[in-house]
């Protein structure tokens, strides 16, 4: 398949240039660092912590980005063509781009409508979307604003194994192309910029919708759970807390009873850290969707998710949300491709650019998921401002295979590289 037209980046270069002409401005930065920038200017500083920040002195969120610096693209001239092709396959589908949108949890932090707005901008821009357990809008109200646009909903496995397969029962019905296993947050990261603020979404009701819109969670409202060691200090923010967690609740037909009970039966529940491989066969028998492993890091996990029969690997240290000082994801991913065999190994934590597109398909990557960038697109501009980022990276990415000299995203490969 080849796109038609000019192409999606000299179209979108004109488009830019030309408004200019008259005055307009792009409604997001295009830049990586002015996206982040303008977005913590839009935030409150809690919800901007919550997105920008990471595990530790965020050591692995630098050395996700610095490991992009150390990889070098190479060009061939005189060997481009006028139009190239950026679809590759996954899944059984061809994806018209290498470029799918990562599972963020709690997008209402960044604007109101959240998940809905990113739903509707991924399906415009054809461009599938992983759904977060942690979403702030049910699976099922995105599903209705995508069409047939690809979806896919990611998982986290809690310690109540009838929420888990209600939730994989969900996706199903939903229409999701697979379910995305998240591996890397059995327990939740240690995060100073939140800590520093006392501030979990969850606990004001945020991030939970997946769960206040699931059957089997709402049935288990009514149980009692031990009384929580740490009571909050009773303060005018406890108060507005609650009003916050009543709001919620009205969007939801739940009492504000009902809402702490959710709030502290997903606390109390929330994340396996013995999570195990059986785990992973388990899921296998209860769907038949394809099965992707998120937070892959080290070849040998590698060749067991192979023995175990899943149908994909995603390469990611979560955005550096999880463990300070942990392996970049980039520098992972080589040795992933090479324990992988013929199973698709895609690549998310640090992708900026479309040239960072370029080097993770160059290493072996067969797809890339696009985090933080979107939802600061998001922050500034709704679902305008989530196209907008998808458009300049699309953009960059098939601009710079223009000027590699390289016809196809599919042949993208180690000679475009350096070597190391
Ligand atoms: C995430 N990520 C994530 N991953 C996941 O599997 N389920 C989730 O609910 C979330 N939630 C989440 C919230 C926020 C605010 C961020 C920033 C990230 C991780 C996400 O899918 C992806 O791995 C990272 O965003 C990649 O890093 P960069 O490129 O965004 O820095
Ligand atoms: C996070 C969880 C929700 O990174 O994945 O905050």
């Amino acid at each position: 398949m080849t796109n038609i037209g000019p192409g999606p980046g000299r179209a979108r270069q004109t488009r830019v240039y030309v408004r200019g002409l008259g005055g307009e401005r792009p409604r997001v930065p295009v830049a990586p660092q002015a996206l982040e920038r303008g977005a913590r200017t839009k935030l409150s500083a809690p919800d901007f912590a919550y997105l920008a920040g990471g595990a530790g002195s965020e050591r692995t969120m630098g050395a996700n980005l610095a490991a992009f610096e150390r990889v070098r693209l190479v060009p061939r001239v005189l060997s481009g063509t006028r139009e190239r092709d950026l679809s590759v396959d996954l899944l059984g589908l061809r994806l018209p781009t290498p470029l799918l949108l990562a599972p963020i949890g709690v997008l209402e932090c960044a604007h109101p409508q959240a998940d809905l707005a990113v739903a509707r901008a991924a399906a415009a821009q054809g461009v599938p979307f992983v759904f977060s357990s942690q979403a702030s809008v049910p699976m099922e109200a995105c599903v209705r604003a995508m069409g047939d646009s690809p979806r896919l909903f990611q998982l986290y496995w809690g310690t109540d194994d009838e929420v888990t397969r209600s939730f994989v029962r969900r996706a199903e019905a939903c229409g999701a192309r697979a379910i995305v296993l998240t591996l890397d947050t059995t327990l939740l990261g240690w995060r100073p910029r939140d800590l520093d603020l006392g501030h979990l979404p969850f606990l004001h009701g945020r991030g939970l919708a997946q769960y206040l819109s699931d059957p089997v969670f709402r049935s288990r409202l009514s149980e009692t759970l031990p009384t929580p060691a740490v009571q909050p200090p009773r303060t005018p923010a406890l108060i507005r807390a609650g009003v916050e967690l009543a709001a919620k609740g009205r969007a939801f037909g739940l009492s504000v009873g009902q809402m702490r009970a959710a709030a502290a039966r997903f606390t109390a529940t929330y994340t396996r850290p013995d999570l195990g491989w059986d785990d992973v066969s388990r899921l296998r028998e209860w769907t038949g969707l394809p099965i992707l492993l998120k937070g892959i890091l080290h070849p040998d996990d590698a060749r067991e998710a192979v023995r175990r029969g899943v149908d994909g690997l995603i390469v990611s240290n979560h955005g550096g949300r999880q463990i300070d000082g942990e392996v970049a994801a980039l520098d992972a991913l080589p040795g992933v491709v090479a324990a992988a065999g013929d199973l698709p190994v895609l690549f998310d934590s640090g992708i900026r650019t479309g040239s960072d597109v370029a080097k993770a398909l160059a290493l072996g990557a067969r797809a890339v998921l696009l985090g933080r960038p979107y939802a600061y697109g998001l922050a500034l501009a709704g679902e305008a401002g989530v196209r907008e980022v998808i458009q300049n990276v699309l953009a960059e990415f098939d601009l710079t295979l223009g000027l590699l000299g390289v016809r196809a995203a599919r042949d993208l490969g180690p000679g475009h590289l350096v070597p190391h």
